[in-house]
């Protein structure tokens, strides 16, 4: 059982997140149930904005969890954003973010979102194809201001990740091929409706290795040259997000070593470096709480049958994703047995641990650590379930961030058929 930051198990075997023993939370919030420490948020917040000093700015990838909280706290620390929708554009808004910093990713934005996007004021629209970059061009060219844009280029690097959470592949559905980009600069530059921001690119997540985004920002480099040379000058390099984290015995690089390889080949240029980190700001910092209901003998198996499903946290069901799985308070009256943790959902990928060496008993609530990232932004309501609550925790105090849905919620906004 590793200790990580914002975490820490006392003597007596128990799990405390900052000052606050988990089983309090677990007591006043219920199960399932997300928590983060606020302070392990800031502290890698500060190391990647520590490492990127002087060199560029950070837009936080809001996919990873878009929680009103926990934007308002980054954009509290002078956070840009890093978005891929409306709904998305609109957190950003309502938790104070600057829309001036926020720059916009995604291969299918819609007319509204464009409109909505440029009404605000972005800094920018991360553009995916020619014909997204044409309907940019038509919807500015209706509105006083021209649109910022870059090209988010596919550099076709393998990043050696889950095929699923790929994108920098030529065969992926992201980006413009180094080959056509220059052509599309051309015609932005000289439209009166766009101006050129720069490039970007994001090759993958949950990176291991920085070799692949050193590889992505040589190939940038070398495009950037060839504009710069063509009098097409580029202030920014938006070099992604992806780093990894360390969800079981992984070893990621971290902030320090993930700026470094992607500035070097970029240093000479003159360029502004944008850096959107999701998962390695939030992951680490949240657990996802769920209570032991049963233990199943089933052909061999160990089952612990727990109360958050694949519908709270859908990783280990979609990627296979391994996490680690601890008793709020270690117990040595049982057996310690490899078990699997399984969730109540009818699908037998509802799965959370195939081995996982546990002593528990019915009651007993567990810590799926590791999960404060692309947990809480994936659940659904799947099999009638409401989501979970997510708890805020800040040194002795736990802030309800996210209410527990009722059963009133996940009916709202539906009817019934009336009069057949
Ligand atoms: N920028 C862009 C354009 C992206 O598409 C993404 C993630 C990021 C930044 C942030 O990447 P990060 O720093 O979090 O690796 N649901 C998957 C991850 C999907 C990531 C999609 N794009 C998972 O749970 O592993």
């Amino acid at each position: 059982m590793s200790a990580s930051i914002g975490y820490r198990r006392d003597d007596e075997g128990e799990l405390w997140i900052e000052s606050v023993p988990l089983r309090d939370i677990a007591q006043r919030f219920g199960t399932p149930c997300y928590v983060y420490s606020r302070h392990a948020i800031e502290v890698r917040w500060d190391a990647y904005r520590e490492a990127l000093r002087g060199r560029g700015s950070l837009c936080y990838a809001v996919k990873a969890n878009g929680t009103l909280a926990i934007l308002s706290l980054l954009a509290q620390r002078g956070a840009g954003f890093d978005i891929v929708s409306g709904g998305e554009l609109a957190r950003v808004l309502r938790a104070g973010g600057d829309p001036a910093r926020i720059v916009f990713s995604g291969v299918g934005k819609t007319v509204k979102e464009i409109r909505r996007a440029l009404l605000a004021g972005i800094r920018c629209f991360n553009v995916e194809s020619a014909a997204e970059l044409e309907r940019i061009e038509g919807i500015a060219a209706e509105s006083a201001n021209p649109a910022p844009i870059a090209l988010r280029i596919n550099p076709d690097i393998d990043p050696q990740t889950h095929p699923y959470i790929a994108t920098g592949l030529a065969q992926s559905k992201f980006g413009i091929a180094l080959d056509e980009a220059e052509a599309l600069y051309q015609h932005a530059a000289a439209s009166p409706h766009l101006t050129v921001e720069g490039v970007a690119f994001h090759i993958g997540s949950q990176l291991l290795s920085v070799a692949p985004l050193r590889e992505a920002a040589e190939r940038t480099a070398a495009l950037v040259r060839t504009l710069h040379e063509r009098g097409i000058t580029m202030g920014h390099v938006d070099v992604g997000g992806g780093l990894g984290v360390r969800y079981v015995d992984e070893e990621p690089p971290d902030p320090q070593n993930h700026i470094a390889a992607v500035a070097a080949p970029l240093s000479d240029l003159g360029v502004e470096l944008l850096v959107e980190p999701g998962r390695a700001i939030v992951a680490e910092a949240g657990a996802l709480l769920t209570r032991v209901e049963y233990l199943k003998q089933s052909a061999g198996r160990d089952l612990v049958i727990v109360d958050a499903g694949m519908n709270d946290y859908l990783r280990p069901a979609l990627y296979d994703a391994a996490h680690r799985i601890e008793p709020l308070i270690t117990r040595d009256d049982e057996p310690i047995r490899d078990r699997e943790v399984v969730g109540p959902i009818c699908e037998s990928s509802d799965l959370f641990a195939r081995h996982c060496p546990l002593a528990v008993a019915p009651g007993d609530v567990l810590a799926i650590r590791c999960t404060g990232a692309y947990g809480a932004a994936m659940a659904s309501q799947y099999n009638g379930r409401p989501r979970a609550p997510e708890v805020l925790v800040d040194g002795a105090q736990a802030h309800l961030i996210r209410r527990r849905e009722t059963i009133d919620d996940l009916m709202r906004g539906e009817s019934v058929l009336v009069g057949g």
